[in-house]
């Protein structure tokens, strides 16, 4: 190779490594401005959100929520529906992680098994929050933050009230339990909040308890077995509106009158649910807000400017009667 040759040779290498390390200098700086991530380059931050799915009133009102948020913040919303399978949740923070977006945000489906890939995320050094529901993991440094209600609470205000509607009974008051998805945070939590709270009155009994995945068509095929099996059925609990609406079917079907011959509790107050509440169908309600869209953008904002958030964020809540019911309806927002 001739002197000239080496030097252009040497020449070429300098550029290339020049390229590279400026390159390299704008990665460091943000992920949503270098072509190989998952920004178009207009600056916004890119937020990687893991839906549970769309299983129920609730859902459709939190997907709604999260999408305009994001809109009016002005962050750039990489959205994926897990369809109720931990296994496409994991599989969609993984692309998310391979895409390098700025913020990974997730409502997890069930509360175990999430580890390995939330430390996938903490080593490519993507921050994660938690939404609506939360995770056992026993390394919290795994996740930023949990925005959401407190299940156990909504649990706990559904038995409160059934505890002082049958303060005066004699004889044993019959309940089944329409269950959330099996192994999730609010079924998990809303489950222990009834049974520690109808524990102030042992003439409340829990006959049968068994899980309607949060669907319609969930709650009124169980609640149709229920009905087979128990000739005495006095109280429904309902771990959100839809399984008990699915569950008004069955009840109708049986022949018996839903919030007469069976007093029906149930979570969530999406319009559906608080309609029935309202027509005296359903008697209870624990309500359980779904309209995080806009604390979870500033949260977004704010882990991504790398400044301290809280470990928990809680949505505030209240519980709703008949009478409430109607006068809440006509401005209900979901
Ligand atoms: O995680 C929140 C729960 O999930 C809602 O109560 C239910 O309706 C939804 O599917």
């Amino acid at each position: 190779m001739s002197r000239m040759g080496n030097a252009i040779t040497r020449r070429g290498f300098v550029t290339v490594v020049a390229a590279g390390l400026l390159a390299t200098g704008l990665a460091a700086c943000g992920n949503s401005d270098t072509g190989d991530d998952a920004g178009d380059g207009n600056g916004k931050i890119v937020l990687g959100f893991s839906q549970v799915g769309a299983e129920s009133g609730w859902r459709t009102a939190n997907t709604n929520s999260i999408k305009e948020s994001a809109a009016a913040a002005g962050i750039e919303l990489k959205f994926d529906d897990a369809q109720q399978k931990q296994e496409n949740q994991i599989k969609a923070i993984r692309n998310f992680i391979q895409q390098k977006v700025d913020v990974i945000a997730f409502s997890p489906v069930v509360e175990s098994g999430w580890d390995t890939v939330l430390k996938e995320a903490k080593d490519a050094g993507i921050p994660v929050i938690l939404t609506d529901r939360s995770v056992d993991s026993a390394d919290k440094s795994l996740y930023q933050t949990f925005i959401g209600s407190d299940f156990v609470k909504e649990g706990r205000l559904s038995g409160e009230w059934l505890v002082e509607q049958t303060k005066n009974a004699t004889g044993p008051v019959n309940i089944v339990e329409l269950q959330g998805t099996t192994g999730s945070a609010p079924a998990n939590d809303r489950k222990k909040g009834f049974a520690e709270a109808i524990a102030a009155n042992p003439n409340l009994k829990i006959i049968a308890s068994q899980t309607g995945d949060f669907t319609r068509a969930g709650g009124k095929a169980v609640m149709e077995q229920f009905l087979k099996a128990n000739p005495k059925i006095d109280v429904l609990f309902a771990h959100n509106d839809d399984m008990g609406l699915g569950a008004l079917e069955a009840i109708t079907a049986a022949g018996k009158v839903p919030g007469k011959d069976i007093t029906i509790i149930t979570i969530d107050a999406v319009k559906d649910g608080m309609q029935a509440l309202a027509d005296g169908r359903f008697n209870f309600i624990a309500e359980c807000s779904p309209l995080l869209g806009d604390q979870l953008m500033e949260l977004v904002k704010k882990v991504h400017a790398g400044e301290s958030v809280p470990a928990r964020v809680e949505t505030e809540e209240t519980t709703f009667t008949q009478e409430q019911a109607k006068a809440a309806l006509p401005n209900r927002k979901y």
